[in-house]
């Protein structure tokens, strides 16, 4: 993470309040200091109460002055030299902004002379020292998905802090397990619709970046249920990053997909640029929202898009109808693999825990790096075509019986995807194999944890049926 510097944190009085955002953004510090013409401190402003300023109808474009908190927590020189006031100080600075890393000196004329990192203090304070630093307040909107509660995991690992809002469509059973896991430390759960407007304004109070995962999600589904999927993959993450773009909330992360590439007839490796030939109304929704968040960007908002392959693994809210999974789950369950159209249709793979780690990749790296960009996520390694995943499955699962249909494939989707750009770019590299997966759900399946694997609450596509 960069050194912030004094001169980046301050901020003239006359400056407006949009002008403030975008330094409190790009230098990380989640607040500036206000002077005077003199160089004198006014006073501070932090992104949170500008957010609240915002929500209750402050112009942005007006002076930051107008907001400013007068009474910041600053390090003044005559308490410099007093431990127990340094402590004192500290302590009152980790209560109003968790995972604070600066503070500000000033001088005997009250005019900041030093911006210090609380390490140089050698506190003996209980934050000190500590992996704070990363406590940003980061909210996954369908973080009680599959993906989603492995990033919560990994996230509140780091040292973030996490708000889910989730309609909790699939069940509440693996948002639950991660509460437990964590001890309900660092996370907050909203059972909410990301389709309605004030659930969304509500879940924004005090995050500082936005990650949206919530979607109805396949092919099979969408197609099942295409007003949901429209309000929800489209319209409702449209609503949101709106919402995130009033309230100056900059970074805002959307999980697309590799379907976007749909079917693809040539072997070859196809980057951000490729066309997109999307064969289904989840890929077009995707494609459409991608095109909508693109648009939006501007000097104070920066839209990431990840193009996810088909991730595999085990997650605490587990899915079988994804393609590792499912066959794994059959070669155990059914002692059967079953392939169709022959299986020479590529698809491009990653564990579900790498998958998460591209988020926080994106949540770390400096902004100018990811704004306004599309990714490929996945492994330059995990190319697969069907065939072969389901040979490798059968290898793992001893007495499982490989069916190879010839007959036509009914899902066309065919592509093999370059990663280059998140491996050069973001330095982003897929740290777990597809046989480490297969051994890890074995386990699981044969496991105590899921009572019944055909549960359509492990299934998309059923569990919408049913219950819709
Ligand atoms: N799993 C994959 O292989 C894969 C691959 C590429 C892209 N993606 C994308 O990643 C994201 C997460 O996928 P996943 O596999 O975790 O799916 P998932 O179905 O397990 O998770 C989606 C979550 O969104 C929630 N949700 C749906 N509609 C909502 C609404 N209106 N309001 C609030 N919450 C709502 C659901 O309750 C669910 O918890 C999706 O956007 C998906 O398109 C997934």
């Amino acid at each position: 993470m960069k050194q912030v510097q004094l001169k980046n944190i301050l901020i003239k009085d006359v400056a407006s309040i949009k002008e403030a955002m975008r330094n409190i953004d790009q230098f990380g510090l989640r607040m500036v200091f206000v002077v005077d013409k003199n160089n004198t401190l006014l006073g501070a402003v932090s992104d949170s109460e500008v957010r609240k300023a915002i929500i209750k109808g402050i112009d942005i474009k007006g002076k930051i002055s107008n907001i400013l908190n007068k009474n910041p927590i600053i390090l003044e020189e005559k308490d410099r030299k007093n431990p127990y006031q340094v402590n004192k100080i500290i302590r009152e600075l980790y209560e109003r902004m968790p995972g604070s890393e600066y503070i500000l000196a000033v001088d005997k004329k009250h005019r900041p002379s030093e911006l210090i990192h609380l390490r140089e203090l050698n506190l003996k304070s209980r934050a000190s020292g500590k992996k704070t630093h990363r406590g940003k307040h980061i909210l996954i909107v369908g973080g009680a998905g599959y993906l989603g509660t492995v990033l919560c995991l990994q996230l509140i690992k780091s040292g973030y802090r996490v708000r889910v809002l989730d309609s909790m469509l699939y069940g509440d059973y693996g948002m639950k397990k991660v509460v437990k896991q964590t001890k309900n430390k660092n996370i907050e759960v909203i059972v909410g619709d990301a389709r309605n407007i004030s659930t969304l304004v509500r879940a924004l109070t005090d995050i500082d970046a936005v990650i949206n995962l919530a979607a109805i999600v396949g092919d099979p589904a969408c197609k099942d249920k295409p007003e949901m999927a429209i309000e929800t993959n489209y319209l409702a993450n449209k609503a949101l990053a709106d919402a995130c773009k009033y309230q100056q909330i900059n970074r805002f992360i959307y999980a697309s997909t590799c379907s976007v590439y749909g079917q693809s007839d040539e072997d070859k490796e196809l980057d951000e640029n490729a066309p997109l030939n999307p064969v289904s109304l989840y890929a077009r929704s995707k494609i459409q929202s991608e095109e909508s968040l693109l648009s939006m960007k501007d000097e104070n908002f920066s839209p990431i898009i990840l193009r996810m392959s088909t991730l595999y693994g085990y997650s605490p809210r587990m899915r079988f109808d994804l393609v590792i999974n499912t066959m794994t789950k059959d070669a155990v369950k059914n002692k059967q693999i079953n392939v169709f159209g022959g299986g020479k249709h590529w698809r491009p793979l990653l564990s579900v825990d790498d998958a998460a780690q591209a988020y926080i990749k994106c949540l770390e790296a400096p902004l100018e790096k990811v704004k306004g960009e599309v990714f490929n996520v996945g492994s330059s390694q995990q190319n697969y075509r069907i065939i072969d995943i389901a040979k490798m499955v059968h290898t793992l699962v001893p007495g499982s019986q490989l069916m190879v249909e010839k007959s036509s494939d009914n899902d066309p989707r065919n592509y093999m995807v370059s990663f280059a750009k998140i491996e050069k770019l973001l330095k982003f590299k897929a740290r777990h194999s597809v046989e480490r997966a297969i051994q890890q759900m074995k386990q699981v399946i044969l496991g105590t944890e899921i009572e019944d694997v055909n549960h359509p609450q492990y299934y998309n596509i059923k569990y919408l049926n049913e219950t819709f």
